[in-house]
């Protein structure tokens, strides 16, 4: 008679045991990787954000002005003529191939004719009380105007408050002219744009 020989690898207590060491060793491991995957979801979109806010532009000495729009009689990405502007004309325009950071938004206005930069002042078009993009057209007083709460400033005195919840003035940002008669930046927002 053939000797039936059972393997006590494959069978009884021990196997169970086995088993359930595995099923364990399983799950412990399914939940972390159940954390991980969770912790994972809110890292990335964060991670993501950061590393745009990373890449965006700044603006700097030497950007050419581009229209930021069609108002004010400019085209969208065009460039910005001094010549464009009349006495008491405001518009906005982005530094050249920099219109991804909207804190890069320049007011620009005509105070008084002369030759290249004079007469001329740029400011922050970001409102200083909670962000809103002011107004490109001075309003009946002269001022730069925001459509959220009528801040005003005045862009004949360094963009000061004459109006309104905003309690700063807007940054000032020095511009010149080139040779070909587009106005370019010349400097940097002389504080933080927006508000702080
Ligand atoms: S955001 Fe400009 S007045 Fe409030």
């Amino acid at each position: 008679m053939a000797e039936h020989r059972s393997d006590s690898r494959f069978s009884g207590p021990e196997v169970d045991e086995h088993w359930m060491v595995n099923r364990r060793r399983a799950l412990k491991w399914l939940i972390r990787a159940g954390y991980g995957a969770f912790a994972l979801a809110f890292a990335l979109p964060a991670l993501a954000l950061r590393a745009l806010s990373q890449q965006q532009t700044e603006v700097a000495s030497g950007d050419a002005l581009v229209y930021a729009s069609n108002a004010g009689g400019g085209t969208a990405g065009q460039p910005v003529m001094a010549d464009d502007l009349a006495v008491g004309d405001g518009i906005q325009a982005f530094p050249e191939g920099k219109s991804d950071n909207q804190a890069n938004l320049i007011q620009v206005v005509r105070l008084a004719q002369g030759d290249g930069a004079e007469g001329l002042v740029a400011y922050s078009a970001i409102c200083t009380h909670l962000g809103c993009v002011v107004y490109s057209d001075l309003n009946q007083d002269g001022h730069i105007a925001c459509p959220c709460h009528n801040s005003q400033f005045d862009p004949t005195a360094n963009a000061d408050v004459t109006g309104g919840p905003a309690d700063r003035a807007l940054p000032s940002i020095a511009v010149s002219v080139t040779d070909n008669g587009i106005i370019s930046v010349a400097g940097q927002f002389s504080g933080p744009v927006g508000p702080q």
